[in-house]
């Protein structure tokens, strides 16, 4: 579960469619079988952070859509957009007061169906964020719920009664601190909530919730969504006979007892509930991706489902495990990825994580490292989800103060936790005031080193970490290689470069990423590949090509090159 993991990383460290027969939402397949995500490049926003179209300090919807050339530009063709229904905004939108609406910080309906029609012009898709498991504890239905034992929606939130007086039903803890009950006084019953008391968790064993929510979904649907982007969908159901968990020993950051969430994650129903979902994202030709934290292939596979009847992208989030350069962890994951039952999905960072630039960067050639990145993830075998201002080398700005903290988990767990403000600044867009995301001062500062980071300097230079972003994803969107072939691991025993090749019908890409600081050499061999004899070209990336495949690196330098008969 990204959460669950997402903190035992914090505890650890801290449309182009070239070959498709058509771009329509519905199922249209090229040569190969694949579909329109399949050769997609997808791009997180988190819309407090990327544009602030209004001056108030907070991004906002108008704002992306004045982004779509730059984001056509850059080679997206789809943006997920993180919760802007009407919400406290206590855990920052992932606790929603209204799934049919947009919060009026973001702007409007109309701003929203504007955006969609600028995306269509840009070929660039909307994909909103779901969050089927919990809403906020001022949406319509749990204020109905709590109301009394009896009210129409009491049945649509977890309700029990306490095991005695001021002990909660059973010990499951909250991800994000303390008991996962919270008692209401006014009828005397204790509610379910996975995260926190504001996002009471949904009854999706009552029928009236399923359909309210899958209407939601086909309510967007016909609105010009091309997806959804399903938030912590391995805690949708709870064991009936509310069993305690398994305890562990020890105690957590927030000082909690560390428990086995084996009665309110991952229940077989969760999987009944997916194939519903991907039935009615069917109906319009709709993607899900799903927040999946698995640590294996067969807890990947189970989400793809049984004749891929589920989730079409589950996000394994392996690569965000990995704190810091490793070509033989990488090769290991990708090489467990690629032999899954479904279409692979690789990110490196998202709002939940410390940013790549920071996990994968020593600190003295992160820019290189950062170039590195892009040419690694953007050219495997699958789809990537970028995350807003990776491609400009965007690094955490933590907050340094308990009362600089924005983020609920660092306002309760600081010092210990610092919570997720560092990896949600604003984009930094120019060397202007406030990086050129607003005029007024943003909701989060922005790390100094935007002066030289942002989209406007980067663009002028043609080695900045922006440009070769742009490159790769130019490249992968007309490479045939790069679009359907496969995926080989070429050396595979050597500990500093990572390299693969990927093919297609006699036509072949190789990819070399030196991950050490020192200048490396290696020599490839492609004769079981059908390159007995063989010349390297790079198409990305500098390289001393020697003889019989011999390739030299500078200290984290990488190539991507076409290889030829
Ligand atoms: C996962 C989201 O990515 C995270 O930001 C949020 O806090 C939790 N789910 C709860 O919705
Ligand atoms: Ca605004």
């Amino acid at each position: 579960m990204l959460l669950r993991c997402w903190r035992i990383l914090s505890l650890l460290a801290l449309l182009s469619c070239p070959v498709l027969t058509a771009c329509a939402q519905t199922a249209a397949v090229d040569a190969e079988g694949h579909q329109w995500w399949q050769h997609a490049v997808f791009y997180e926003i988190y819309p407090r952070s990327f544009a602030d179209s209004n001056n108030d300090g907070i991004g906002d919807l108008n704002g992306i859509t004045s982004k779509m050339q730059y984001l056509h530009d850059l080679g997206v063709d789809a943006i997920w957009i993180t919760p802007c229904y009407p919400s406290p905004q206590v855990d920052f939108g992932y606790d929603v007061s209204n799934y049919a609406d947009i919060d009026p910080m973001y702007g409007t309906l109309g701003d929203f169906d504007r955006m969609v029609a600028e995306g269509k012009k840009h070929g660039v898709r909307i994909i909103m964020d779901f969050v089927p498991n919990h809403t906020s504890d001022q949406h319509a239905w749990f204020l109905d719920s709590k109301s009394s034992r009896t009210s129409a929606h009491r049945d649509w939130y977890i309700w029990r009664d306490g095991k005695g007086p001021g002990q909660p039903p059973n010990n499951w803890i909250s991800l994000f601190g303390g008991s996962a009950w919270k008692l209401d006084p006014a009828t005397s019953q204790y509610y379910y909530h996975f995260f926190y008391a504001a996002q009471p968790d949904l009854n999706w064993r009552n029928p009236k919730v399923e359909t309210a929510m899958l209407d939601t979904m086909r309510w967007w649907y016909r609105r010009g969504v091309a997806g959804f982007r399903l938030d912590a969908v391995d805690t949708l159901f709870e064991d009936p006979a509310l069993h305690d968990d398994p305890v562990l020993p020890g105690k957590n950051k927030q000082g909690d007892p560390i428990t086995e969430n084996k009665y309110n994650t991952n229940l077989p129903e969760v999987h009944t509930e997916l194939q519903k979902m991907r039935k009615v994202a069917d109906e319009s030709g709709a993607v899900l991706i799903g927040e999946t934290w698995t640590a294996n292939i067969a807890q990947l596979d189970k989400y793809y489902g049984d004749d891929s009847k589920e989730l079409q992208m589950p996000m394994d989030f392996m690569f965000t495990t990995v704190n810091k350069l490793s070509p033989a962890e990488f090769r290991r994951q990708i090489g467990m990825v690629d032999s899954a039952k479904g279409w692979p999905v690789f990110v490196i960072s998202n709002h939940d994580i410390v940013r790549s630039y920071n996990r994968y960067g020593d600190g003295k050639h992160n820019d290189a490292i950062a170039k590195l990145m892009a040419m690694f993830f953007l050219t495997l075998r699958g789809t990537p989800i970028m995350y807003y201002g990776e491609e400009i080398g965007m690094e955490n700005n933590d907050p340094k103060r308990k009362e600089d903290v924005k983020d609920p988990i660092g306002i309760t767990g600081w010092p210990a936790e610092i919570g997720r403000d560092g990896e949600r600044t604003p984009m930094q867009w120019t060397a202007a005031a406030n990086a050129g995301f607003s005029e007024k001062a943003p909701w989060l500062p922005i790390p100094p080193s935007f002066a030289s980071h942002n989209v406007e300097s980067e663009l002028k230079e043609p080695d900045s970490v922006l440009s070769v972003y742009k490159t790769v994803l130019a490249l992968r969107h007309t490479n045939s290689a790069l679009l359907e072939g496969s995926y080989t691991a070429l050396n595979e025993d050597d500990p500093n470069v990572l390299s693969y090749l990927r093919s297609y019908k006699g036509k072949a890409v190789l990819v070399a990423l030196n991950m050490s600081d020192t200048p490396r050499t290696v020599k490839f061999d492609l004769a079981k590949q059908g390159f007995v004899t063989f010349t390297l070209s790079p198409l990305v990336g500098t390289a001393e090509i020697g003889n019989n495949g011999a390739v030299s690196l500078a200290p984290f330098g990488a190539v991507i090159a076409s290889v030829n008969h």
